[in-house]
């Protein structure tokens, strides 16, 4: 079976760099910090252009750190996208504060700013756009529509990390921006990972106090924080990945120029629309089918194995049932029942996944 997203194949290309950068932390007797971490921070400064990379655990831990640090409070409210993985959702609500779900885009599936307008009240402190699949919300309108009600905007970049908007990496158009390095990321490293990015240096500061026991003096905590660190061994993992990202990335797009060639000719499915002010990562390949079970099913004959991001909104989901609801989010909800993702990593021969899906045809 063709795996969903091939680590092994990536394992064996980058072999030789990636069992030198672990024999080099494992030999090192430091597996915590250190100069390998310090040294990844500052390569993802450099690629990213911001001027603060902060790493720790994971993403999720990523969005508590700098929902955190923006000082949410319990009973504050913050705007998410219905449609979208839970973390943000999730950190919020055990913060103690109400997300706000609103609608997403029908083509680019990330949050709509008109859906947005209605649900900010006086207790509402933030916006997290969340850019999924790999290409970056409309930051230019959230940006404005935050400014103008006193919002601080947060960027969910679990799954674009790389990507750009209008020639801008996206990690650079929020007052943070977070990451993931989980291992199926477009940046994955072998197990949790994450990291922080803004060019506020005073919230910078206080992302390390609270990642860091709430401490930058050792046994003297100014804030409630928490651990959460990158482990050394991931950082150097990472380094190595990272030096030849933008090859993969190039890859990704080009595996999903191949299939767009391939699915725009079956009337029922719509191919991924891409913001002509984005490039995207391709975190995922997604399709809509108005038929989602008989592509299923074909892709299931031909051994190709599929993904559904994500088959319920989150307003649906049964942990925030508490919540008070006002809208129906029909395009998240619809969404939910259309969507399905294909194999899309640099590795990935889209070639042969199309010669399946054609025999089956
Ligand atoms: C949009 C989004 N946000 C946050 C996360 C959380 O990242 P992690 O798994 O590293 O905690 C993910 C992971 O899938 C994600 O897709």
């Amino acid at each position: 079976m063709i795996p969903f997203v091939n680590l092994t194949a990536q394992r064996n290309f980058l072999r030789k760099e990636l069992e030198e950068a672990e024999a080099r932390v494992l030999n090192s007797g430091n597996y915590i910090g250190g100069s390998e971490v310090q040294n990844f921070e500052k390569e993802l400064s450099l690629y990213t252009g911001m001027a603060n990379s902060i790493t720790c655990a994971s993403g999720t831990d990523a969005i508590e750190l700098a929902l955190n640090a923006l000082g949410l409070r319990p009973g504050d409210e913050v705007i998410i996208p219905d449609f979208s993985f839970i973390s943000p959702a999730e950190c919020v609500y055990r913060l103690g504060a109400i997300p706000r779900f609103a609608d997403i885009l029908p083509d680019t599936f990330l949050l709509d700013p008109a859906d947005l307008m209605p649900l900010i009240t006086p207790k509402t402190k933030g916006i997290i756009a969340v850019h999924l699949f790999g290409q970056t919300a409309a930051m230019e309108i959230l940006h404005s529509i935050a400014k103008s009600h006193d919002l601080w905007l947060l960027g969910d970049a679990a799954q674009s990390f790389g990507a750009k908007r209008n020639n801008k990496h996206c990690e650079s158009l929020a007052d943070i921006t977070i990451t993931s390095f989980y291992p199926t990321k477009p940046l994955g490293a072998y197990g949790d990972g994450g990291a922080l990015f803004t060019n506020d240096d005073f919230l910078a500061e206080k992302i390390r106090k609270l990642a860091n026991h709430g401490s930058k003096s050792r046994y003297f905590h100014e804030l409630n924080g928490k651990n959460s660190r990158l482990d050394a061994l991931q950082a150097a993992v990472l380094r190595v990945k990272l030096e030849q990202f933008d090859e993969e990335l190039k890859k990704r797009q080009k595996n999903a120029e191949i299939y767009n060639q391939f699915f725009s000719q079956f009337p029922d499915l719509t191919i991924p629309y891409i913001d002509p002010e984005n490039t995207s990562t391709y975190a995922q390949y997604t399709l809509r089918a108005k038929d989602r079970n008989k592509w299923l099913s074909i892709c299931d004959s031909a051994e190709i194995p599929t993904g559904i991001y994500y088959p319920r909104p989150l307003s649906k989901q049964p942990c925030f049932m508490n919540i008070e609801r006002q809208m129906k989010n029909s395009g998240a909800s619809r969404a939910c029942h259309e969507v399905f993702s294909l194999p899309v990593c640099a590795y990935t021969n889209v070639e042969e996944i199309i010669q399946k899906i054609k025999s089956v045809l």
